[in-house]
């Protein structure tokens, strides 16, 4: 049976650009699936057509692929079926509306808009134009992680914390500048509610929306550098559950890179806890632990071409990260398998991640900086479209 073929264009040139592109370029076969296969077909640069060309030599895509110096010519290109959204989250409302208004399928990078007013039109805009629309968070092994082995589950802790030092990032940095909607709660603190979400909410039948308790730190640009949210997701049957989500630059969830001190993500529930090991946005390591006294630890390892290969991947920007090892996948593949997937049957949406999911954490995000007085500049807040940020 001939596979199916998705061709890829890329928005945006920049370090997970770069990440997500290699891992696309691995064969599908080296982590079982054998109906599907990625191509890509073009990527745009917005600074210059000669940097999107860069950019296609450095991953390795085929000399085929085209380059250009802008992302409006990118999205007129009728080879291309998916479009990738890289930009900072500020600009994912323009980019991801430029799009879908060319009758493109998007997966588009977290957090998906800076706010949740823009998310509502991106997805009306998606049902409009009958395209896929995806936001790039979804966690890979989720259901197998949660599948009620720990009977009712009550509480989740999850942090992402990742030890940087902002005053060494320039001021227009994309993690704290709020220019680009900067800051820990869109970065990383994203992943820690999408874990309280997918084990408290995503789980249940008729599940309602969390009320909303925060907190954070500010650092001196305006944006948040550290911040803790405190859920509370009323249940019919069982009660309340808590989620408590934390996330920062001035601490770390794994400070010396060895897991000493514990998990990133703790589930709950009447008959034990599963434990999750840091990084919470690429977990290959999981305990269970029961009330009755078992452990059972398990690898998830990511898939790649392996040791002796000589290929790496990985994320490093100039806020830190580490790459993998030799041959191991990033693990950005399992998102653009289920975009294959998802065209290939005719799914307008993720079966992981729902785009109700993705627009109520983003609800919750906004509640948080309304808590809390965290504000953009208003072209980056605003639902109009097309303006030039
Ligand atoms: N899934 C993950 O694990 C993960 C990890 C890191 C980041 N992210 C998300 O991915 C997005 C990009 O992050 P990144 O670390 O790749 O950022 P980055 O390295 O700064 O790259 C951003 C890219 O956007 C383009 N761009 C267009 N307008 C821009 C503007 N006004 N300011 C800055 N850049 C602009 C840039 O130029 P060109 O168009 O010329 O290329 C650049 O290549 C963010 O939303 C972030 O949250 C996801």
């Amino acid at each position: 049976m001939a596979k199916f073929q998705l061709r890829w264009g890329i928005l945006a040139t920049g370090g997970i650009a770069e990440t997500f592109g290699r891992d696309i370029l691995l064969n599908p076969v080296t982590r079982g699936i054998h109906d599907i296969e990625h191509v890509i077909v073009a990527a745009a640069a917005s600074s210059s057509q000669s940097r999107a060309r860069t950019f296609l030599d450095k991953i390795g895509a085929p000399s085929s692929a085209v380059a250009y110096g802008s992302y409006q010519e990118l999205t007129q290109n009728p080879d291309v079926d998916i479009i990738y959204i890289s930009t900072p989250h500020s600009h994912h409302y323009q980019h991801c509306m430029l799009c879908l208004e060319a009758g493109k399928n998007v997966l588009c990078e977290k957090a998906f808009t800076t706010n949740a007013e823009q998310l509502k039109l991106v997805i009306r805009k998606a049902r409009e134009k009958k395209v896929f629309l995806m936001e790039a968070v979804a966690l890979e092994g989720m259901d197998k992680i949660n599948s009620g082995v720990i009977g009712t589950v009550y509480r989740t802790f999850a942090d992402l914390s990742m030890l940087s030092t902002p005053e060494s990032l320039p001021d227009t940095h994309r993690l704290v500048s709020p220019k680009l909607a900067g800051g820990v709660l869109l970065d990383t603190g994203i992943y820690a509610l999408t874990w309280i979400f997918q084990t408290l909410f995503t789980t249940q039948e008729n599940p309602a929306p969390p009320t909303v308790l925060s907190t954070l730190r500010k650092y001196r640009l305006g944006t948040d550098e550290q911040v803790a949210v405190l859920l509370t997701f009323p249940r019919e049957v069982d009660g309340d559950a808590h989620g408590i989500a934390t996330a920062s630059v001035r601490t770390s969830t794994d400070p010396d890179g060895r897991g000493t001190a514990g998990p990133a993500v703790r589930i709950q529930g009447s008959k034990g806890e599963i434990q999750v090991t840091h990084p919470a946005f690429r977990p290959t390591h999981t305990k269970i632990i029961f009330t009755d006294g078992k452990v059972e630890e398990k690898e998830w390892p990511q898939p790649g071409p392996g040791l002796g290969s000589g290929w790496y991947n990985g994320f490093r920007n100039e806020a830190g990260g580490v790459l993998n090892q030799e041959g191991e996948g990033h693990g950005m593949f399992w998102e653009a398998d289920e975009c294959a997937f998802a065209l290939r049957d005719g799914r307008k949406e993720s079966q992981h991640q729902s785009l109700a999911e993705s627009l109520l954490v983003m609800q919750v995000m906004d509640q948080v900086r309304a808590q809390n007085n965290i504000l953009f500049p208003d072209e980056i807040e605003t639902t109009d479209y097309p303006i030039a940020i």
